[in-house]
């Protein structure tokens, strides 16, 4: 009897995936898509033969490829933002990757006859940029920002008979960009297939505006393309159990407004990031016409004066980084298993919200912080209608802002984790009284489109935002930097609170020190590094212990978020001037994804679960012997004593007497000598609670891997990050080896990219060899369609190879 229950459900899930799927198709338009780099003559024509042309899969970034040179977009310019006076060169300013210039990209498909009268979207999520779209030959339209997601109705371009032609033209100009910007068909595209009566593109929205333990009122607005239609929402549980539904046959002109109450909801919240799906069905005279899943959450939010920030009725504070949209070594092109990776290394530092920098993020980032339980701050520019840079957003800004808030907006506001917009990062519109006006149109249009969320800007003018009135017209005050004006901002804007929408900008190249030990701005080495002591910031910066202050002391801060958790291709600051630097040095991981030593000064600070408790420098130090090395320690707890050899450095206890030693435990006058480095930590009683000892370490002997997921998904996307290192005979870590490795996947997977952290390295990421940097790199190998076993080998001049196993399923 059982067994026969069990069939008829697996027999009605079939039948209903089926049935779903007349409805509504979507179709991932991935591979076999041609590609070619220039303007051909007559590449939109229908019958263009393009067989020559390279055979790529999308999502794609031509330009990570490189190779890196100091002439691509290099720019004579005086950053006025970074308070400079003179203008002067800029290399690898956008990580000197060859992204600039036109570019086609080409598909064929076909349309099934028995859809020959549904209506046809192309759905772009994304592309590098300036698209102009053509299909059979003709032209269906354009969008000039490259981060928006856009779509097309092209249902009268599309033939039945005979198969479709797609291509699509890309321009990237130089100057138009501050870092990175990526190239080409970067994100998803899609064609959606559906009935004519149906539910419009991003025509859901769903809200949830009355919570109670006993209850939730989930308003849910529907457009539909014909007002005769009638509307069911079913509401399901995380396990798929419909726990409220709702029929309704009255829309206004197109749009149905239903408010269904879910009984004893589980909230969303950050610990438990619980999702529903509302599942809506049109019909005409009874027969089903679309079906469409949306996943929300039900929660609430709400910024309260002088209070802070609550989700759920709780006090919380962000704790988040800003991301540029780059992935390191893979580039631009969206990869879910490379942004799975970060959150979840951001997760373990405590970290509980993200900033898209400087534009609209991807669908794939939003759905993971969905599922993971992350905060989200989906921000739209970097420019309005003053330039920063010569190409940039300003030439689209009068004519396109409107259009682009909109798809913004409606693309993705049914995300549980976006709790904020920003309308802009640093705009120079920011100065007079034009610019104030500017950003009350723009917050007008996102209340318009959303009531439900506030808006911020990241002003780093704080007193011009005080003169103009342009910081007392935003929801919410964003200070990017700036820590000295948080009191004085609180004080003259009227909203009772500031958030520190930009922080900390610290630089440093992972498991690289600098003696003497010593706070500085803009400091500069020969090696073109920065300093790992966690002291050195931007002229407009500061280090991450100001921002703490700020953060603990005052409710009326509502967070922060540290500039930036990766580091990004381009924006090699303090180095912008220097070749070859091309990649950024403030990330708190390194561009492989690497923890730098910050990681765990976040971590001992933001992850309340677990105990931090981290040694800095390393301990390899020929040559300084006798000589003064400061040892650092970033631990969750208060005090800790320190040994070298065995002898005790005293016992340090964090306290007020200055930003740093409020949160670190410093010894500054230890003495180095090679052998061991030990810290014990206290508890609150003052008993030993943790230890953690390092060594100094001999000849690079073996090399050893470690995979951050073993067994993976076959479908030619995801990845396996493998983490290579270095030991001695003893398997102690090499943290200063930089051997040249080589790299070969054998089996059911292949090479995807390796990067090493090094922001000065000039080797290619695609390319299967790569020299370690302070004695690691990351490998990333990448699963094909069909399952088995993967292996990864790497070799090294006189190191004992080491492969690893990966399960691809
Ligand atoms: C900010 C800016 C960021 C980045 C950062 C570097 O002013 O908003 O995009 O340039 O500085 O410190």
């Amino acid at each position: 009897m059982r067994l026969k229950k069990h069939f008829l459900f697996i027999f009605s899930i079939l039948y209903i995936s089926t049935f779903v799927a007349q409805e509504r198709k979507v179709i991932l338009l991935e591979e076999n898509w041609k590609f070619k780099k220039g303007n051909p003559d007559n590449a939109h024509q229908i019958d263009y033969k393009d067989n020559n042309w390279q055979t790529v899969s999308v999502p794609h970034d031509w330009a990570i490829y490189g190779p890196f040179d100091k002439e691509i977009d290099k720019q004579v310019v005086k950053i006025t933002q970074n308070g400079e006076k003179k203008a002067t060169e800029k290399t690898g300013r956008t990580g000197a990757l060859p992204y600039i210039g036109e570019a086609w990209y080409r598909k064929t498909f076909t349309i099934d006859k028995k859809d020959a009268n549904k209506k046809i979207i192309l759905l772009f999520e994304g592309a590098m940029s300036q698209p102009k779209v053509f299909i059979n030959g003709k032209k269906v339209g354009e969008w000039n920002y490259g981060y928006n997601y856009f779509n097309f109705d092209i249902t009268e371009f599309i033939k039945t008979d005979t198969k479709n032609k797609l291509a699509v033209h890309l321009n990237n100009m130089g100057l138009s960009s501050r870092w990175y910007p990526g190239a080409g068909l970067y994100r998803k595209v899609q064609l959606i297939i559906k009935n004519k009566n149906s539910i419009l593109q991003w025509g859901t929205f769903i809200t949830t505006p009355k919570i109670s333990e006993n209850s939730a009122k989930v308003n849910m607005k529907t457009k539909v393309s014909n007002p005769n239609l009638i509307l069911e929402t079913k509401i399901k549980n995380a396990n798929g159990l419909v726990v409220a539904s709702l029929k309704s046959n009255t829309s206004f002109q197109n749009e149905f407004d239903q408010n269904i109450l879910v009984k004893s909801p589980v909230l969303w919240s950050i610990e438990n990031p619980y999702l529903y799906t509302a599942e809506t069905t049109v019909f005409l005279d009874d027969k089903i016409q679309d079906k469409k899943t949306t996943k929300f959450g039900i929660r609430s939010i709400a910024y309260k004066p002088q209070k802070g920030f609550f989700l759920n009725g709780k006090h919380t504070k962000f704790k988040g980084v800003c991301l540029h949209h780059d992935l390191g070594p893979i580039g631009t092109a969206v990869n879910k298993a490379a942004l799975r990776r970060q959150l979840q290394i951001l997760k373990d530092m405590g970290t509980n919200a993200i900033r898209s920098a400087h534009n609209m993020p991807s669908i794939e980032q939003l759905e993971l912080c969905d599922e993971m339980g992350f905060l989200f701050l989906a921000e739209s520019f970097d420019e309005w209608a003053k330039p920063k840079v010569k190409n940039g957003y300003n030439r689209f800004f009068e004519k396109d802002v409107e259009k682009d808030i909109i798809n913004l907006v409606h693309a993705t506001r049914n995300h549980p984790s976006i709790v904020m917009w920003s309308a802009g990062n640093e705009v120079p519109d920011q100065w007079g009284s034009l610019g104030a006006k500017r950003a009350k149109m723009i917050q007008d249009i996102f209340h318009r489109e959303d009531p439900t969320r506030p808006v911020t800007v990241g002003m780093d003018q704080v007193k011009a935002t005080m003169a103009s009135g342009f910081g007392a017209v935003m929801d919410i005050p964003g200070l990017n930097y700036r820590t000295h004006l948080y009191k004085e901002a609180y004080e003259k804007f009227p909203q009772g609170f500031i958030l520190g929408s930009e922080t900390a900008s610290t630089v440093s190249s992972r498991g690289i020190y600098k003696f003497p030990v010593e706070k500085a701005s803009m400091k500069q080495y020969d090696d073109l590094q920065s300093s790992s002591y966690d002291l050195e910031y931007c002229s407009w910066s500061n280090l991450p212990e100001d921002d703490f202050v700020l953060q603990d002391d005052n409710d009326w801060v509502l967070g922060e978020f540290v500039w930036t958790g990766f580091d990004y291709l381009g924006e090699p600051t303090p180095y912008d001037s220097y070749w070859p630097s091309r990649s950024s040095y403030f990330g708190i991981n390194d561009l492989a994804g690497l923890p730098k030593d910050r990681f765990y000064l976040y971590r001992s600070k933001w992850n309340k679960k677990d105990t931090t408790l981290h040694i800095l420098p390393h301990w390899n130090w020929k040559g300084r012997e006798g000589k003064k090395t400061p040892v650092f320690v970033y631990t969750s707890f208060d005090s800790a004593e320190l040994f070298v050899n065995g002898k005790s450095m005293g016992i340090q206890k964090k306290n007020n007497t200055s930003p740093l030693e409020r949160y670190r435990l410093m010894w500054m006058d230890v003495v180095y000598n090679p052998g061991s480095l030990k810290v014990v930590a206290f508890d609150k009683e003052g008993k030993p609670a943790q230890e953690k000892e390092i060594f100094t370490a001999g000849k690079p002997y073996k090399l050893v891997l470690d995979a951050n997921r073993k067994t993976i998904k076959a479908n030619g996307k995801d990845i396996s990050f493998v983490t290579v290192s270095v030991v001695d005979k003893k398997g102690i870590p090499c943290p200063t080896a930089t051997n040249q490795l080589n790299f070969k996947v054998t089996g059911n997977g292949s090479f995807k990219a390796v990067c090493n952290g090094d922001a000065t390295s000039l080797e290619l990421f695609h390319l299967p060899k790569m020299k370690l940097f302070s004695g690691k790199l990351v490998v990333l190998v990448q699963a094909d369609k069909k399952p088995g076993e993967i292996k990864l080998k790497v070799t090294g001049k006189s190191l004992k190879t080491a492969t690893i196993k990966i399960t691809s399923k």
